[in-house]
């Protein structure tokens, strides 16, 4: 519980109502169909926003058409975004009209992604070495199509050198209508650093009329609201924490305005979410019930990780769960839970 309410103030980008300033990080080998469908089920509006897994420019605009394997969304997600990275100014503006073209409500810039074979490429928060072609790759997205575009940086490439300020506020005069800034730099990767969201904070005194999201490390709605207080930020967006979780939104947006805390969802509750998650995912994948059920492996035990070390019996079913190999597997771990304890 926290000992406050907060008022969570709608945002727009560029025409889009956001009805609640809590968005969904995107999250490659998490937040595809399934997942999302999940958060808007159990968070509603309190996520107000969604964003697919990140896309290649390259692929995308060339010959090879397993991109399209991630053409995963639907129009009653809205508001969602789509996001795409690459270095080509051409080859990004040429795959953002190929999104728009397929319903992309809005696209989103990865300026944030630091694994070396997208971001050494030049990619991702490789961009952000050099403002200028940043900002000519955004320039050149914005420029192609009508929906809204937004960006999603790091603090900058190298610690000491905060090149987000900047290229926020180029973004800004270049026609981007959202920043999302994640305060790591890149080359933090994602090292446990002590926080530091200064940066988010730097970044909205510069820039005028557009949101700006405050990204990393949020949990809880005492996290929320501390970002919120502390760098003024527009929204918050979350990863991480919603994994497994995805009524977190809900739980954050309830805390905040009411200042009382919903109570911690059931086991019955989480393993029908964890089924959900399965069946949608491999119901609706392109790709074959074994390679969804690879992927699914990581991801279903976090529906339950934070009561495993108050349960043996759940301790043995994440063991299990981390080994199956098809969705009758996954079934036969979760129906029984759901039916003892509902
Ligand atoms: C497994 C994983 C995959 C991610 N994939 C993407 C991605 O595709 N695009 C992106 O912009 N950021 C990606 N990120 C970064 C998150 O969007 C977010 O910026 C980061 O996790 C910090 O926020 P958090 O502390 O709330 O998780 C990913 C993070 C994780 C953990």
């Amino acid at each position: 519980m926290i000992d406050a309410t907060t008022t969570l103030n709608s945002i727009t980008i560029g025409s889009i109502p956001i009805p609640t300033p809590l968005t969904l990080a995107p999250m490659d080998g998490m937040t595809n169909y399934a997942f999302r469908r999940l958060v808007r089920q159990h968070s509603g509006t309190d996520c107000g926003l969604v964003c697919t897994e990140l896309l290649s420019s390259q692929i995308l605009t060339g010959k090879d058409k397993r991109a399209r394997f991630k053409f995963d969304w639907q129009p009653d997600e809205f508001p969602f975004a789509v996001q795409i990275f690459g270095n080509d100014p051409t080859m990004m503006a040429d795959a953002a009209q190929i999104l728009e073209a397929a319903g992309a409500a809005i696209i989103d810039i990865n300026m944030g992604c630091w694994v070396p074979k997208v971001a050494r490429k030049g990619g991702g928060a490789g961009l952000l070495r050099d403002v200028c072609t940043a900002t000519s790759v955004v320039q050149a997205v914005v420029d192609a199509v009508s929906v809204p575009v937004t960006v999603k940086v790091r603090a900058g490439y190298r610690r000491g050198e905060p090149n987000a300020i900047a290229f926020a506020q180029a973004a800004e005069d270049a026609g981007v209508q959202m920043v999302a800034v994640h305060w790591r730099y890149a080359d933090q990767g994602f090292r446990p650093d002590p926080v530091d969201w200064s940066i988010i904070r730097q970044v909205k005194e510069v820039v005028r009329s557009i949101p700006v999201l405050g990204n990393g490390d949020v949990h809880t709605a005492a996290d929320a609201r501390r970002m919120l207080d502390e760098t003024g930020c527009d929204g918050v967006m979350i990863g991480r924490a919603a994994a497994g979780h995805p009524w977190l939104f809900h739980h954050i947006a309830h805390e905040l305005r009411t200042g009382e805390a919903l109570p911690a969802p059931s086991l019955a509750t989480r393993a029908k979410a964890a089924l959900d998650h399965a069946q949608v995912m491999v119901g609706t994948s392109d790709y074959e019930e074994t390679t969804s059920v690879l992927q699914l492996r990581g991801r279903l035990h976090q529906y339950f990780d934070e009561l495993i070390d108050t349960d043996p019996q759940l301790a043995d079913m994440r063991h299990q769960l981390v080994r199956v190999n098809t969705l009758a597997e996954i079934e036969d771990l979760l129906l029984p839970i759901m039916e003892i304890t509902q």
